[in-house]
């Protein structure tokens, strides 16, 4: 872990977080502004197309192979003694990638990212992008990240923030890479104020349609990829993660690492009131059946 001096204490919700500072001595600055045209693989897959659409729940019912785009090793990537959690790496309107010296032995992954990026959205640099980078040695029989299936970036139309541009992200594990279910949701009953929406889909998930990628495999999410990280059953392993989100609308919360190359103001944010905490409690069996489908799959690797 980093020392003590990178590290800002920070409290919501009753809930002390540990902001992780990084950058104070620089880092890699480039600019993706002339990067040559590349044709990403697998082109024709609908996530390029749902790309700088409105969100629209009912994309749910149509699931779809999320794009591999190959696989990178990261030699050296146990060499880095921090994580980070939504780390702003590149602001809106900006072509410029800001990446701290603490992190460098990541770039080559995110270089290539950064430029397959360029190519799949035409509106790169109107977006901001963040950066998790989470590693640890996982528990036997326990989880990295938090258990269950869910999405990254759903909008709930009843919030009082305007429904925007769908967020996507690139997902990549060096160890049990995320596990990620083919079928389609059907969603429309929830009253998304009140009903929780990660346990209707964890109901809804079926065991034979849950695949999993392959190990340094890098992965495109959108906020319709019902996803979950995977159980590590019976035995305690090293993985690392990585999660590389562009987003219309810079998510603000106050609980994001800190990068010192950008200005200060912008990474000051007001606090976010938590509405899982609001929301209809799961009911117990349910809660369990999830637990029980997790552990299941435990280590089956399926492509
Ligand atoms: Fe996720």
């Amino acid at each position: 872990m980093s020392h003590n001096k990178d590290i800002e204490r920070y409290n919501q919700n009753k809930i002390n977080y540990d902001r992780t500072i990084l950058g104070k001595n620089g880092g890699i600055i480039k600019s993706y502004k002339n990067t040559p045209y590349v044709i990403a693989p697998t082109k024709e897959s609908v996530f390029y197309h749902r790309i700088n659409k409105i969100f629209d729940i009912s994309n749910y019912k149509q699931p779809a192979i999320p794009p591999f785009l190959g696989i990178e090793e990261i030699n050296d990537i146990n060499k880095i003694n921090t994580r980070v959690l939504r780390l702003l790496i590149k602001k809106n309107n900006s072509y410029k990638l800001r990446l701290p010296k603490e992190l460098e032995i990541l770039f080559p992954l995110i270089n290539k990212i950064m430029e397959t990026e360029f190519n799949i959205n035409p509106k790169f640099y109107d977006y901001a992008c963040h950066l998790t980078f989470d590693n640890g040695e996982i528990n036997k029989n326990g989880y990295q990240r938090y258990p269950g299936f869910h999405v990254d970036g759903f909008q709930n139309h009843d919030s009082l923030l305007e429904i925007h541009e769908n967020e996507h992200s690139y997902v990549w594990a060096d160890n049990q890479a995320t596990l990620f279910s083919l079928q389609p949701y059907f969603i429309e009953h929830l009253n998304f104020e009140v009903d929780d929406l990660h346990a209707e889909l964890n109901r809804q998930t079926k065991l034979d349609n849950i695949y999993q990628g392959v190990n340094n495999g890098i992965y495109l999410f959108d906020p319709y990829m019902v996803h979950a990280t995977p159980f590590f059953k019976d035995i305690s392993q090293k993985r690392n993660f990585i999660r590389i989100t562009f987003e219309e609308i810079q998510l603000k919360d106050p609980v994001n690492s800190i990068n010192k190359m950008f200005p200060k103001k912008l990474q000051t944010y007001i606090k976010r009131i938590d509405l899982r905490t609001r929301l209809n409690s799961i009911p117990k069996d349910n809660e369990n059946s999830l637990k029980t489908n997790l552990e299941k799959i435990g280590l089956k690797k399926v492509y």
